[in-house]
């Protein structure tokens, strides 16, 4: 049941820290202070491209995982949508391997998208919450997530925990490789060994989320916008608004702002902006100077630095905890999930069922 919670959605957010903290564990050998992957029938170090898919908030999580990949396994990774992905007949590398992630482990476009990789001779890895799902029983590599049953429709604790579980294969990916250094690795598995308790801490600023989601329940169209490993992230606060308060939303990356959407912003269109401090910051900065010349209402998730540096352009500011920019994806998930809870509680919205949504997309 829903114990204390209003929706099962509420609950999921909520269980978090502890199903990330499950997942993790897994992985993470604390006394070694290093990520201990199980063993693949393949070499780690040898994967000429990894080809990654998935749908919807599955596939944001897998463009996530391109970034870590990139930058701390120097990884070619292609990330696509299963959809596209299982009709474009692709050509595929040899010594390649294909990762698919799904909460269900049943999406027909995804198994679809499996099937074809496999035949293209690619090794499956499977990011699964289901381990008896299809999805999961065709895959010669298995990593599961621990985040339990998902009931509500819109994925929150399923994503962290793929995301977690992305995290570590990214690191296990480097070290294999060799391009990360043990100091490295060490500092990357303390920034993750704290996520829990960061997740917590963020579970505290509910109430400075539900205030905020009283403009965004006014507005008829919403744009979100991230930078680097937060541009999913954006994407992801888009698809989780629309899908329960069914307000039109987009997620942008920051520096496409100009190419286009920019000419949406009015008074009437909240931006909402995924900004950590640091170097990427002052660009994103620019950014939104743009858009509070414009009349846009900004919201801005950020740290205490972030949100100091922004200054009176934001109109709200929620802040958050400064971590390693490599985990910023996993705890800035939490406000942006936070954010489109409350906006549909407001809209009265059916937010574990919204309309024409199933929690498995089982036909085509
Ligand atoms: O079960 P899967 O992870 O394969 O599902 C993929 C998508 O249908 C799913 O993530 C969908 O986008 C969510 N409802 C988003 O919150």
């Amino acid at each position: 049941g829903k114990g204390q919670y209003r929706h099962f959605m509420q609950k999921e957010i909520y269980e978090q820290p502890a199903v990330v903290g499950d997942t993790l564990h897994t992985f993470f050998n604390p006394l070694a202070r290093s990520i201990q992957l199980p063993d693949f029938p393949f070499d780690l170090a040898n994967i000429s491209r990894l080809t990654i898919v998935g749908c919807g908030t599955a596939s944001l999580a897998g463009m996530v995982a391109k970034y870590w990949l990139e930058q701390e396994a120097r990884q070619l990774v292609e990330v696509d949508i299963a959809s596209e992905f299982r009709y474009r007949e692709a050509p595929l590398p040899d010594n390649g391997v294909s990762l698919f992630i799904s909460q269900s482990g049943e999406t027909i476009d995804t198994l679809a998208a499996l099937r074809y990789a496999k035949e293209q001779g690619q090794k499956i890895i499977s990011v699964v919450n289901v381990p008896e799902s299809t999805i999961a029983r065709e895959s010669d590599m298995v990593l599961p997530t621990l985040a339990g049953p998902e009931i509500g429709v819109a994925s929150t604790k399923a994503f962290t925990t793929q995301l977690t579980v992305l995290a570590c294969l990214a690191i296990g990916i480097g070290r294999a490789k060799g391009t990360i250094t043990p100091e490295r690795e060490a500092e990357l598995s303390s920034a993750l060994t704290e996520i829990p308790s960061r997740i917590t801490e963020i579970l505290n600023t509910d109430e400075i989320i539900r205030k905020i989601s009283a403009d965004v329940s006014e507005a008829r169209d919403v744009l979100y916008l991230g930078r680097g490993n937060l541009y999913p992230m954006a994407m992801e606060g888009a698809l989780k608004l629309k899908e329960i308060s069914y307000i039109h939303a987009e997620g942008y990356a920051a520096g496409e702002m100009k190419h286009g959407p920019i000419a949406l912003i009015d008074e009437n269109v909240p931006v909402i902006a995924c900004a950590p401090s640091g170097p990427m910051m002052e660009k994103t900065i620019s950014n939104l100077q743009e858009v509070h010349a414009r009349g846009g209402q900004i919201i801005l998730f950020s740290d205490e630095e972030g949100v100091a540096r922004a200054g009176d352009i934001a109109k709200h500011s929620v802040v958050l905890p400064k971590v390693d920019p490599f985990v910023a994806p996993i705890l800035y998930a939490l406000p942006i999930q936070l954010l489109a809870y409350h906006t549909a509680v407001l809209k009265g919205t059916d937010v574990d069922q919204p309309r024409n949504l199933a929690k498995s997309v089982t036909v085509e």
